[in-house]
Parts: structure tokens; C-alpha cells; sequence
């Protein structure tokens, strides 16, 4: 295996001083889906927003340990939280661009902060290739000024992956995308993460078993805040070596 892109090493979160995420070591790869399952409520958002400090943002959360991204540790005192959540970009189980402002300007508004462009063409090309990456340049090309609420759910979430695209990340993190989502629109979804994860590693929490089967090369297992087991999806799923990943994969947990 390449050296890691992510490397998370003894990873704990408080919230509220429960103790959500227990010691959690995980290695994600470059090139790669990174499936993390578990049952509701065992701590994958939790461990997924400690990814890139978004947990920073809440008052009651206290975090522990290292998350190296290619070595360097964000939670570094001298690492800026603004550039980490830049380098490590999120997608969220609601697609959430800002409805008001129109499909362009939710793509261009991040590099347009970060000054990442020098001119308006240099814009005009980051917004359409994010809108390519993300599947969503040919729907919606001749209606680049309509106003991101009038897309369908599935495009609206592949809008906020072209926001999280058009930023350049290192590492993206996605939350439950395709939850609300129908068959057609989640098949989408996952054809574009097998296609990106050639070029961006992809961590993707699911509480779906078949959805990480369908296509994660890694799966993970996440009980009660403890990663349980972590392997080849291949393995996890035809030869768990946990009893509490077997027993989850049966559905008696
Ligand atoms: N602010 C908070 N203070 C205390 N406990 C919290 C807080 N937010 C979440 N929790 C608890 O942390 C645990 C993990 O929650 P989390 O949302 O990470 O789980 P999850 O695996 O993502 O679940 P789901 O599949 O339902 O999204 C839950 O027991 C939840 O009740
Ligand atoms: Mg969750």
C-alpha cells in the first residue's frame, strides 16, 4: 500500500463529555473509497466531521489524538482550521447550497474567497470544470444564472459536490450523500465517487452496507465509537473476522 494520504491515530471526541469516538487508528489510501458503516448513532458523523475540525465550530466538543493529512498533523496549533477545511473538502447527507444565489456562483463563491483565480475566464474555467468532475456541466450549462433551489436533489447534491470540487481538495468527506436521495439519483452519485476517487481519496460514511459493498475498496466498522475492524471491502463482506461485524452484516444488530 502507497504511503496514506490521511492517517488518524489515536482518536478520541468528547461531546458534551460523553465520550462519542474511542480511540479510533484508521489509514485512508490515496486513490480509494474509504467506506466508514455503523448502525445510527455510533459516532460516524462525529469521527467525520473530527476529519477536517468542523467539530471546532461546536462548543461542547473536545477532540484528542492526530489526524496527519500527508503527514501533517491538523490539529497542529500552527495549522490554520480555514486551510485544513480548504484542503479537506465535505459533502453532507442535505444537499446544501445556498438556494438563493444561482448554480454558478455557488461553485465560483469558495475560489472567489480563497483568491484561487486571477481572472474572470480563470474563474469561468475552475466553475465549469468542477461542474464536469461532478457530473452536472451538460444539465445545467445553459442555465448557469438559475437559482440553486430550482435543481432536483440529486443535482443539488451533485452541485455541492462541484463547491466541494472547485475548491481543489486533498481529501473529500462525505456524509450519508445519498441518503435522501431516489435509486436513480444515488446510482449517479456513486458512479461519480468511483470516477473521483482516481483523482481525490474519498471517505464516505454509510449506514448502508450494500451501498459500501457496491463501492468502497476499503470498509470500515464503527460500534459505539470503536472502529470494530477495517479491510479490503472483498474481505469485510465474505469473511468478517469480528463477531460484531458479522453480527451487523446479518442485520442482528
Ligand atoms: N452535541 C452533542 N452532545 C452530546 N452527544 C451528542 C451530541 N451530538 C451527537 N451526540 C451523540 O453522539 C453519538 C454519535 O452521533 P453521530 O451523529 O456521530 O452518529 P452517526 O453514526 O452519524 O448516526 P446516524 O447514522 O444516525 O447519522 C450519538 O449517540 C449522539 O446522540
Ligand atoms: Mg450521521
Amino acid at each position: 500500500m502507497s504511503t496514506p494520504v490521511l492517517r488518524v491515530r489515536n482518536l478520541n471526541v468528547w461531546l458534551s463529555n460523553h465520550h462519542i469516538v474511542r480511540q479510533v487508528n484508521m489509514e485512508v489510501p490515496d486513490k480509494c473509497v474509504y467506506a466508514l458503516m455503523g448502525p445510527s448513532g455510533s459516532g460516524k458523523s462525529t469521527l467525520l466531521r473530527a476529519l477536517n475540525r468542523l467539530l471546532d465550530i461546536y462548543e461542547e466538543a473536545r477532540v484528542e489524538g492526530e489526524v496527519l493529512l500527508d503527514g501533517v498533523n491538523i490539529y497542529d496549533p500552527k495549522v490554520d482550521p480555514i486551510w485544513v477545511r480548504r484542503r479537506i473538502g465535505m459533502v453532507f447527507q442535505y444537499p446544501n447550497p445556498f438556494p438563493h444565489m444561482s448554480i454558478y456562483d455557488n461553485v465560483a463563491i469558495g475560489p472567489k474567497l480563497n483568491r484561487m483565480v486571477k481572472s474572470k475566464r480563470e474563474l469561468d474555467e475552475l466553475v465549469k470544470w468542477a461542474l464536469e468532475k461532478a457530473y452536472l456541466w451538460d444539465e445545467v450549462k445553459n442555465r448557469l444564472d438559475m437559482p440553486a433551489s430550482k435543481l432536483s436533489g440529486g443535482q443539488k447534491q451533485r452541485l455541492s459536490i462541484a463547491r466541494a470540487l472547485a475548491l481543489k481538495p486533498r481529501l473529500l468527506l462525505m456524509d450519508e450523500p445519498t441518503a435522501n436521495l431516489d435509486p436513480v439519483a444515488t446510482e449517479k452519485i456513486e458512479e461519480l465517487i468511483v470516477e473521483l476517487k482516481k483523482e481525490i481519496p474519498i471517505v464516505l460514511v454509510t449506514h448502508s452496507p450494500e451501498q459500501a459493498a457496491r463501492i468502497a475498496d476499503y470498509t470500515a466498522f464503527l460500534y459505539r465509537g470503536e472502529l470494530i475492524e477495517v479491510g479490503p471491502t472483498g474481505r469485510i463482506f465474505t469473511q468478517p473476522r469480528h463477531p460484531l461485524t458479522e453480527k451487523y452484516l446479518l442485520r442482528r444488530l
